[in-house]
């Protein structure tokens, strides 16, 4: 088992965010679906060490990793993909992979000193092959912010696969993707997974994802309400009831 969370558990305030969370994630593609509001960005925060827990542990390849700071969490292979930030859009698509390693932890600047420093071929050539491997190659020289969003979710992932990453945990990888991008996107994980890395993803958008994924969580007010197989999970009636019911 790579990542397991035993009965995490986060308040805002007196609000119960988090109640006694426990999920498993494999060497697979482990999904987290449930209404809006019911604490899935909260579990992904909490575990990568973005916000902290009130209780409950978080371990990582039987390692406890409960409350450590990000930059320890991702020095474990563990890399929590965000939106392209302001900053990152100006680089181009070469360059956003070239500094990845080092924009965990440090000053973009450092970084690019850092990396042209030490970097030299064997950093340029992992890259491209990483570009090329998520089809998005002959855009290297591109800046970001010309990039659409589903290219730019293969950009973060681009930018994971240059760490020494083993679990991708994603929110909402494909929302405001159009159909046949996202599905590219999905097939890429889908390849990713089959070669080692594992995937902790937080979707809504289950008439796309369900079809890539091995195990989804559902969850509601702060706690997981089942899990299963895929689309299987729609036919439990308390899913149905919290989640289907929620969307209308
Ligand atoms: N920083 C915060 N301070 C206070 N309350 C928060 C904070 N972050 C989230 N919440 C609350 O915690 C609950 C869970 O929020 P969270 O963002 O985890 O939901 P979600 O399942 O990711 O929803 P969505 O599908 O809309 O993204 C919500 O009621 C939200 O208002
Ligand atoms: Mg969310």
């Amino acid at each position: 088992m790579k990542l397991a969370t035993q009965n995490l558990t986060k308040y805002f305030g007196e609000f119960k965010a988090l109640n006694e969370v426990s999920i498993e994630v494999k060497s697979c593609i482990t999904l987290i679906i449930g209404p809006n509001g019911s604490g899935k960005s909260t579990l992904i925060n909490t575990v990568t060490g973005f916000l902290r827990a009130d209780g409950g542990k978080v371990f990582f390849e039987d390692k406890e990793i409960t409350n450590l700071p990000p930059h320890e969490i991702f020095k474990n292979g563990i890399v929590r993909t965000f939106q392209t930030s302001q900053p990152l859009l100006k680089l181009t698509v070469l360059e956003n992979l070239l500094i990845a390693e080092a924009n965990y932890g440090e000053s973009i600047i450092q970084s690019f000193k850092r990396s042209w420093l030490m970097k030299e071929e064997m950093l340029v050539k992992r890259a491209f092959s990483i570009l090329e491997f998520l089809g998005i190659e002959h855009m290297w020289n591109e800046r970001a912010m010309n990039l659409s969003g589903g290219q730019l979710r293969l950009v973060e992932i681009g930018r994971a696969l240059m760490c020494q990453t083993k679990l991708i945990i994603m929110d909402e990888p494909i929302a405001g993707v159009a159909p046949d991008l996202s599905h590219a996107i999905l097939k890429k994980i889908k390849e990713l997974s089959g070669m080692g890395i594992s995937f902790l993803i937080v979707e809504h958008r289950l008439d796309i994802v369900l079809e890539y994924i091995d195990w989804v969580y559902v969850m509601a007010e702060g706690r997981i309400i089942a899990e299963g197989r895929g689309k299987e999970i729609l036919e439990n009636p308390q899913v149905v009831e919290v989640y289907l019911g929620a969307q209308g």
